[in-house]
């Protein structure tokens, strides 16, 4: 056991701070009649982690999806272009998408920055030894469950630059010009805006987060399925593999893209 010290105590009452800020919607919420009994299961460490599971595998579905949007890249201008007019022709349907999408990414960070201060509220001393649920397949030393903080941060990060490079075209290190050849009201040439983000220096975050991705996901999936009750003994090995298989498959598929942008840069398709 480790002596108590002045930084520790300071780190637990930070945490307590932390504890009560992000309670704070949900004993709001519980004051509504009706939607009290579900709420206050929902602040309990097993209803977070049920709604930790819940929001993970909802985004795990945007990322086959968004995977496979990009695949289209493949495919060429045209194909990948069509592809991004026909996305932006719901107006404000993909706009209420995309609020729906910053909810469930945000839920999800809040849940687990809920839970993970809960847990630690809980014990008040770290654990001498830290013991994963999985065995290690993934990493050594308590395998990726042990990451999971770390990467869902540089995920987060990640996100942030993502956002601002290829949705909102801001990065200020990249030139957008060539994206631009019809005008500026004729909207970017997303094939050229998409090529011209993976082939600047900033697409090293973009390696970093991914591979920070597959290792989340791979511990991630298959902590999400058994949080909901998929787990048999029998299974339990076959389920491990899936998940890595898909957490791998995702991340090499959106590195491909990084790799097949710096291979064909500076040819038209
Ligand atoms: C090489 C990898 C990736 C490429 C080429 C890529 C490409 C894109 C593009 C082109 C957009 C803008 C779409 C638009 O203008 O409507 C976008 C948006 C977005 N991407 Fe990615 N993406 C990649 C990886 C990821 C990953 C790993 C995540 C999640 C962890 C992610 C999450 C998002 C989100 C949340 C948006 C905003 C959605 C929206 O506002 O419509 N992307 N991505």
């Amino acid at each position: 056991m480790k002596c108590p010290t002045y930084s520790s105590w300071f780190r637990e009452r930070r945490l307590d701070a932390v504890c009560q800020i992000l309670r704070l919607p949900a004993v709001m919420l519980s004051q509504i009649p009706g939607i009290g009994p579900v709420v206050k299961a929902a602040s309990t460490t097993v209803g977070q982690k049920i709604l930790m599971a819940i929001t993970g595998l909802l985004l795990c579905g945007f990322l086959v999806t968004h995977l496979a949007g990009n695949l289209l890249l493949y495919a060429g201008a045209k194909q990948f272009n069509h592809y991004a007019e026909s996305l932006h022709s719901w107006g404000i349907l993909l706009n209420v998408a995309e609020v729906g999408l910053f909810t469930l990414f945000m839920a999800h960070i809040g849940l687990a920055c809920s839970t993970h201060a809960m847990n630690r509220q809980a014990r008040r001393s770290q654990y001498t030894q830290k013991e994963s649920k999985q065995e290690p397949m993934a990493l050594p030393s308590g395998g990726a469950s042990g990451w999971m903080f770390v990467t869902g941060v540089i995920i987060a990060f990640f996100l942030v630059v993502h956002i601002t490079d290829m949705r909102l075209k801001k990065n200020p290190f990249i030139d957008y010009s060539p994206a631009y050849q019809n005008g500026p009201e004729a909207g970017p040439d997303e094939f050229v805006a998409v090529r011209l983000v993976l082939t600047n220096w900033t697409a090293i975050a973009y390696v970093i987060g991914l591979l920070a991705l597959g290792i989340h996901l791979s511990h991630g999936f298959r902590s999400a399925l058994q949080t909901l009750g998929v787990n048999h003994p029998r299974w339990n090995r076959l389920l491990e593999i899936i998940s890595l298989l898909f957490a791998w498959t995702i991340t090499l598929g959106f590195l491909s893209l990084v790799t097949w942008a710096a291979m064909t840069s500076g040819t038209s398709n």
